[in-house]
């Protein structure tokens, strides 16, 4: 029979790839959070714990590294807070910075710095940015004609105005964008345009813009993005550029009429402002530049040596951003390197729906910390093995129970524990001798390289989950070990063999700890602590099994690392998740379930009232029922799952309402053309939709 350990080995021979090229610096960004509401597990899935355990791994291996990142304080977004809470945009960026930052501090996120673009020192740098490229000739100038509200007397930036998507004919779609089919948009492009400030229908007015004219990158960007395929870059982001360059680049306004944000540093531009998507990603030169002048080093190798690796975390929502404009700024400018990946995540829904700010529908981060204190490990260790790395993922609190009693408290929690209790209590805490290993405990730690190899390569590739998984099995093969050995048998009778078994399991532990930083820092940092090895580095471990503690070496018990999660406190949350949809339900904009639809839309459907003239039972088949429906201009057969609920001989001569041009298809046989419509109270009883009145002739149409 194989033993546990050597089949580790062989699941993990063979999966550890190249390395990249190690770079001297790291510049890791983080997406600048938008600061008009507090950050969620999303946030957290999708950037900022990806970002963290990156910057994290780098450290360890003692790269250098500025983490960045900062609150994203322009945009229409904030002013639209502002102006439906009658505050300044001020007061709204100062409440949100304050929490959001307290968030990622709560959480561990480790940023080298956090600032904020309401800073002068980044109004400073995005305005010489603008300049610079102004002064190279790089921006289009055009008068265009823009929405502007004749009540407000105002502009219209995008976000001011909603109406009907030209794609995908969503109802609600803003001038910048659509939710429901994500194009970008420009506002001019919408159908029927409303203004959100008064409700007026918006008019074109002539104003003056400065547009980055992308379609002359179009070369540039395709060249250098062939090139990073090369890195491996995600495929859910390479294809995202791969089809905006189909597409066809288009100039982008880099300016806009607005009142809140970065005045554009020029004469003739009094009222206008740099467009927040110009000036958020100069936020993090701005951010380094900020730390590096606290840490008194010098900033510019950070973002101009070609020896430092550029990351950004982000969402998906931001690749055109980070992959496309933010990199044509920097090509146009001259000065800066480009990004060496941008590895973006995909969504994290919660409970099977989309997360939604507006409808409360998320786990904030601070409400989490308050239900749940001290347990950020649990969250972060769940978020990045459930992490939307290459598809949309599922947050559910039954998920999260499951890994945290099943993974976090079972196997690894319950290892650390007994190796602390069972030191001490056959050796008053000393690590038992190592002279004694049998070929077993030597395999055993032999994997431990291996695993920690696997690691290093999935967090290089960006590969969390997987990440998290190699650390997983580490702990599974302490804990199958020690369960396996049972030292607490053998203690009275081959105590020699309880110090080997101890000490082997002391190791694992230790590799445990300092393996796990990135992914669970203050659970690391707890058992490092007790282990006396807080000052070991990652690379203390070589290429083959190093000893990590010595005979002799004191070790203490962490304590409780884990706590079980009862299913009390689970229930509680889905409660009040399920609160928060009653209440959703009951706000008059969202009764419908299904997404809403425009008018063209409902008049695509062609609806008649009908008379049964025969209804019989489909053979075979419990449910169904063969209609022959009149329609007057024609007879239709028609099936519907209602054999259950009525008789159809009660059913003939009734006047229902027909979906006449529903495609026809074959239902058990029968080749039904149309629906017939019923309507369904909550315990499932079903009535024909009847026209009020009886006399109405077959054929009529309903409208
Ligand atoms: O999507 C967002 O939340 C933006 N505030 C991200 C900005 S990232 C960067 F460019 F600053
Ligand atoms: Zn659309």
């Amino acid at each position: 029979m194989i033993s546990y350990a050597a089949a580790v080995l062989i699941v993990i021979f063979g999966q550890i790839s190249m390395m990249k090229p190690t770079f001297k610096r790291h510049t890791i960004t983080a997406a600048l959070p938008y600061t008009n509401g507090p950050v969620h597990i999303g946030h957290l899935a999708g950037v900022y714990v990806p970002a963290d355990t990156y910057a994290r791994y780098l450290r360890a291996r003692g790269r250098e590294v500025a983490f960045i990142c900062g609150s994203d304080e322009h945009g229409v977004a904030i002013a639209i807070k502002a102006k439906k809470e009658g505050k300044t945009p001020q007061q709204i960026i100062d409440k949100y910075d304050q929490i959001i930052r307290k968030s990622f501090q709560d959480f561990g996120i480790s940023f080298d710095n956090y600032s904020r673009t309401s800073a002068a020192i980044h109004h400073q740098t995005a305005s010489e940015f603008f300049s610079v490229l102004s002064d190279k000739d790089i921006f289009d100038e055009k008068v265009s004609e823009q929405l502007y509200d004749p009540e407000a007397r105002e502009f219209l930036a995008d976000r001011f105005v909603t109406g009907i998507c030209p794609h995908c004919s969503h109802s609600s779609a803003y001038g910048d964008i659509c939710e429901s089919c994500g194009s970008s948009l420009n506002a001019t492009d919408l159908i029927d345009p409303k203004s959100t400030l008064s409700g007026a229908t918006p008019v074109k007015k002539k104003t003056k813009h400065w547009f980055l004219p992308l379609e002359k990158y179009e070369g540039f960007i395709q060249e250098w993005i062939l090139d990073q395929r090369k890195k491996d870059w995600k495929s859910n982001v390479y294809g995202q550029i791969k089809s905006w360059i189909e597409n066809g680049l288009q100039a982008r306004a880099v300016t806009r009429d607005l009142d809140w944000g970065i005045p554009v540093p020029l004469n003739g531009a009094e009222g206008k402002v740099l467009y927040v998507w110009f000036d958020a990603p100069i936020g993090y030169i701005s951010s380094t530049k900020e730390w590096a002048a606290k840490e008194g080093v010098d900033w510019e190798p950070y973002w101009k040596d070609k020896d430092t690796q550029l990351v950004h975390f982000i969402g998906k929502d931001n690749i055109v951003f980070h992959c496309i404009i933010f990199p044509s700024m920097l090509h146009a400018h001259g000065d800066y390197i480009l990004p060496d990946n941008v590895p973006a995540n995909e969504f994290l829904n919660l409970e099977g729906d989309k997360i939604s700010t507006s409808n409360n529908w998320a786990v904030w981060l601070h409400e989490y910390l308050e239900e749940f204190p001290d347990q950020q490990d649990s969250l972060r260790y769940v978020l990045t093995s459930n992490a939307p790395e290459t598809k949309d993922n599922d947050f559910t609190w039954k998920e999260f129970q499951a890994r945290n009693n099943g993974e976090l408290v079972a196997i690894y929690g319950n290892f650390i524990n007994r190796v602390a209790v069972l030191t001490q209590k056959y050796y008053e805490g000393n690590c038992p001798s190592g002279k004694n290993l049998t070929v077993l405990d030597l395999e055993t730690l032999d994997t431990l390289p291996l695993l920690v190899q696997k690691m290093e390569s999935a967090i290089e590739q960006y590969k969390f989950r997987e990440a998290s998984q190699q650390m997983m099995l580490m702990a599974r093969l302490g804990n199958k070990y020690l369960a396996e050995q049972e030292p607490w048998k053998k203690i009275k009778t081959d105590p020699e063999r309880v110090a080997a078994i101890l000490h082997t399991a002391i190791q694992i532990t230790a590799y445990l700890a300092l393996y796990s930083s990135p992914i669970l820092p203050y659970t690391a940092e707890k058992i490092k602590k007790c282990l006396g090895i807080e000052d070991l580095r990652w690379d203390s471990a070589n290429q083959n099994f190093t000893s990590l503690i010595a005979e002799g070496q004191q070790i203490q018990s962490p304590g409780l690392l884990f706590e079980k999660i009862e299913d009390h406190a689970i229930e509680l949350q889905r409660t009040k998740l399920q609160k928060t949809k009653e209440t959703m339900n009951e706000t008059p904009s969202s009764t419908a379930n299904k997404e809403e639809i425009d008018f063209e839309s409902f008049m695509k459907m062609e609806l008649r009232v009908g008379k049964i003239l025969s209804a019989k039972a489909v053979p075979k088949t419990e449910k169904l029922l063969e209609f022959e429906v009149d329609l007057g201009f024609e007879t239709r057969t028609i099936v519907s799952g209602v054999a259950l609920q009525f008789d159809p001989e009660t059913l003939i001569d009734k006047k229902v309402t027909v979906l006449v041009n529903l495609a026809p298809r074959k239902i058990r046989g029968v080749y039904s053309q149309g629906m017939l419509l019923l309507a369904e109270n909550s315990e499932g009883k079903l009535s024909f939709i009847s026209p009020a009145d009886p006399a109405m002739p077959p054929g009529s149409e309903i409208s």
